[in-house]
């Protein structure tokens, strides 16, 4: 298999702005199979040219009944390959092939069980369909050639497929996990339909990366930021497995890291196991921490971190001759999300890269290679490197790191109190098995004084809260709703453990309106 092939077999998602796209896509990746996600305003020669196996067409907001509803593009259809619209994208293939849509201000919304009517899309399935559903309009006629194959009392035509041209339409979302045979539909839809074999594995993903990595940067030295977080440290280790020696990791001790972090790195990154990479760690602590003296405004300690980092790393970078490449972890969903916001979508990025910036002033060019990948193909392939399982699962930490969790102005006291407290809290998580469960968890340093007493002696020290939550995209979080008795315990071994803390409290706040951090 030559490096290109994985790619070769790919399927087009067109994108009709619905939420659950991405999800579309990593189902097809599930499947075994290589996807993009491009908007609905391509134009034919952008589809002709990307040669899909196959296109799936996303849901989305619009109502093909309004005047001038989004069509699907122009080319699709003379590609001669499947097609398959889910939702909108059913309507719109309906609509285009001179069926009818009808508007419905009663939306289906949840669960529904579909009567299957077969179809080679989903002959086989059982005869009844528990799926999710979701949608006002609804196909009403079938344009010429088409038959039914599925309904609803709701949506007669609940599903529908051509009887002679591989063209498939779902009222209902394969794509989310509501609908048990979601994951079957797909398969078959790119295995079986579009002839696609399934290359798209961790293995093969890894064999093109190293490929790709060694044709793009060639004998060059490249350098990488090393966060220590997922993306950052699947990026050392492919480029590690591609170029080796070539690799030269900076990590960046800034002082405002979780305990232990700097020498978990280490041992992860420069020895004790297989990773060997050429590691340079940097102690720029009292650097940072004394630029962060008297400040309390949380943007501006987020920009005095992100413009200290960049000079630390840039002092770094130049005393390695050669260095032309900065290698940085950019992944499917920010590339996606930064091209949206072309689009006049109202998408949040984030702003994650601090190293934002660097190529320009030092002239280096840039070498993202999981740019194609979403998060959990990101984590398969780290574990598939070889990563240790809890640095590939391990939650998110911001870039400005405890800074944004000590209320005010950041001071070493603080910081030596939060990382025990932070310590004492995921530890107690680990040990009762929560710590995959919640999506991310972490304490505030809250610098107000409170009253406590222990034993005879009255204490007035400060206060910190736990925070834990639930999320699949870190856009809305739910506050997880942990045992009473461990909230218990570890506030317990907090007020215990930690002189200078004598109250621990629980933050119940959901996003929105409240974000995750507290700054
Ligand atoms: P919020 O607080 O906005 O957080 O609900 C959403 C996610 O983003 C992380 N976060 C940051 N990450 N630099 C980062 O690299 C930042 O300045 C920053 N602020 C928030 C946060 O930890 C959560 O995962």
């Amino acid at each position: 298999m030559s490096a290109a092939d994985i790619q070769t077999e790919r399927i087009l998602v067109i994108d009709f702005g619905s939420q659950t796209t991405q999800l579309i896509a990593r189902r097809i990746r599930e499947s075994g199979v290589y996807c993009e996600i491009h908007p609905f305003d391509v134009d034919a020669g952008f589809v002709k040219e990307f040669a899909p196996r196959g296109v799936v067409l996303s849901g989305g907001p619009e109502t093909v009944t309004d005047v001038d509803p989004p069509r699907i593009p122009e080319g699709v259809f003379d590609l001669g390959v499947p097609v398959l619209g889910i939702c909108y994208g059913m309507q719109a293939m309906a609509g285009q092939f001179g069926g009818t849509v009808q508007s419905s201000s009663e939306r289906e919304f949840g669960h529904a069980r579909i009567v299957n009517q077969g179809g080679r899309l989903l002959s086989g399935l059982g005869d009844e369909l528990d799926v999710w559903m979701s949608h006002g309009d609804r196909v009403t006629d079938l344009p010429t050639g088409f038959v039914v194959s599925a309904s609803t009392d709701n949506a007669p035509i609940g599903a529908m497929h051509h009887e002679k041209r591989p063209l498939f339409g779902l009222q209902f979302h394969p794509e989310v996990t509501h609908t048990k045979v979601g994951i079957e539909v797909f398969r078959r839809f790119v295995i079986e339909l579009c002839g696609c074999k399934g290359l798209w594995t961790a293995e093969n993903i890894i064999e093109d990366a190293v490929a790709r990595i060694r044709e793009t940067v060639g004998d060059d030295k490249v350098i990488l930021g090393l966060s220590g977080g997922v993306d950052s440290s699947v990026v050392a280790a492919l480029l590690a497995r591609a170029i080796g020696e070539q690799l030269v990791c900076v990590f960046v001790d800034n002082g405002l890291l979780r305990k232990n972090e700097r020498e978990e790195v280490r041992a992860t990154f420069a020895g004790e196991d297989e990773q060997v990479l050429n590691l340079v760690i940097v102690d720029a602590t009292n650097e940072f921490i004394d630029s962060l003296s008297g400040i309390d405004d949380p943007e501006e300690k987020r920009k005095i971190i992100g413009t200290k980092f960049i000079e630390v790393f840039e002092r770094e970078a130049t005393k390695h001759d050669g260095v032309r490449w900065l290698a940085q972890g950019t992944i499917y969903p920010d590339v996606i999300e930064s091209a949206a916001s072309k689009f006049g979508k109202a998408h949040v990025i984030k702003s994650h890269h601090n190293v934002g910036g660097l190529p320009d002033r030092m002239q280096l060019s840039l070498v993202e290679p999981l740019r194609e990948l979403f998060k959990d193909e990101v984590r398969q392939i780290g574990l598939a490197l070889g990563l240790p399982y809890e640095r590939v699962f391990r939650h998110p930490f911001p870039g400005p790191g405890l800074a944004v969790r000590i209320m005010g102005e950041v001071r070493q006291p603080y910081l030596d109190i939060l990382r025990e407290a932070d310590a004492i809290f995921l530890d107690e998580l680990r040990q009762a098995d929560l710590y995959n469960s919640v999506s991310q968890a972490f304490v505030v340093y809250l610098p107000v004084r409170s009253v406590g007493v222990v034993g005879d002696t009255r204490r007035y020290e400060h206060v910190v809260a736990l925070r834990a939550v639930e999320t699949t995209d870190f856009m809305t979080a739910d506050w997880a709703q942990l045992p009473h008795e461990l909230l218990g315990h570890v506030a317990n071994r907090i007020v215990n453990e930690i002189p200078g803390i004598s109250r621990v409290v629980y933050d119940v706040s959901s996003k929105p309106p409240a974000t995750i951090e507290w700054e």
